[in-house]
């Protein structure tokens, strides 16, 4: 049988996490979180003393690492080396590294590599910066998320409060538009939103609706 990708790229908080895995838990396809890959990456970095800009020692650290996704009671993991790493690599050290090694176009070679070898034994969704462009660009359904920088930092407070993490809208304004910036800048894999995504501003959308429309539209273009 043929495997189908779905695939979702945008900014940082605009809601591609939450939409991407829920669409995969209604549609009964596996989720790809391709930032979290690169997030591990990032850890195991900061905890070998690596620097984000040593790009030689990181290629070594994504060749050598061992990253996989585990549904646990319904929650999905994420495992480094066989740990489960799914809250370190989101602590605020990880968040403000990973553009940076992510940004090494040897690192990205080994780990698109990794997300193309999912989608050759199951149908999934897949999100990130170049699941669109660069990882799956003959993905059955392309998505691009955006939502205005206000609604993104709130959104990025009450995720992190319910990590128990504090901080402040205007600390996520200032954090998404350096992330934006250095994202959409770099000359490896930049994210951009390719001529046959789907565009879905999901500033004042519930999570719901959001998920509502990917679904839709996925299974219109399958009843076609
Ligand atoms: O979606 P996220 O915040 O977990 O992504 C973490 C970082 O990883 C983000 O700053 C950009 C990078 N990333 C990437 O370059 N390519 C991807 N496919 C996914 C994430």
């Amino acid at each position: 049988m043929a495997f189908h990708v779905i695939a979702v790229d945008g900014p940082a908080g605009s809601g591609k996490s939450t939409t991407a895995r829920l669409v995969a838990e209604r549609l009964g396809f596996l989720y790809l979180d391709t930032g979290a890959m690169y997030r591990c990456i990032t850890l195991k970095a900061l905890r070998l003393g690596v620097a984000p800009s040593d790009g030689n020692a990181l290629l070594r650290l994504a060749q050598e690492s061992r990253i996989e996704f585990r549904v646990e009671s319904g929650v999905q993991l994420t495992t480094l080396d066989g740990i489960d790493v799914s809250s370190e690599i989101r602590s605020p050290e990880v968040t403000l590294a990973v553009s940076e090694v992510s940004a090494h176009a040897s690192v990205r070679a080994i780990l698109v590599e990794r997300q193309k070898e999912y989608s050759r034994s199951a149908s999934l969704v897949a999100e990130g910066r170049d699941t669109t462009s660069v990882v799956f660009p003959d993905a059955f359904l392309k998505v691009y998320l955006c939502a205005d920088v206000q609604e993104r930092a709130k959104r990025r407070v009450h995720d992190l409060e319910r990590l128990g993490k504090r901080t402040t809208l205007q600390e996520q304004i200032v954090d998404l538009t350096r992330r934006d910036r250095y994202d959409s800048s770099r000359s490896a894999s930049p994210l951009t939103q390719t001529d046959d995504s789907v565009l879905i501003d999901t500033t004042g959308l519930t999570i719901a609706e959001q998920v509502d429309r990917v679904v839709d539209l996925y299974r219109q273009r399958r009843g076609a």
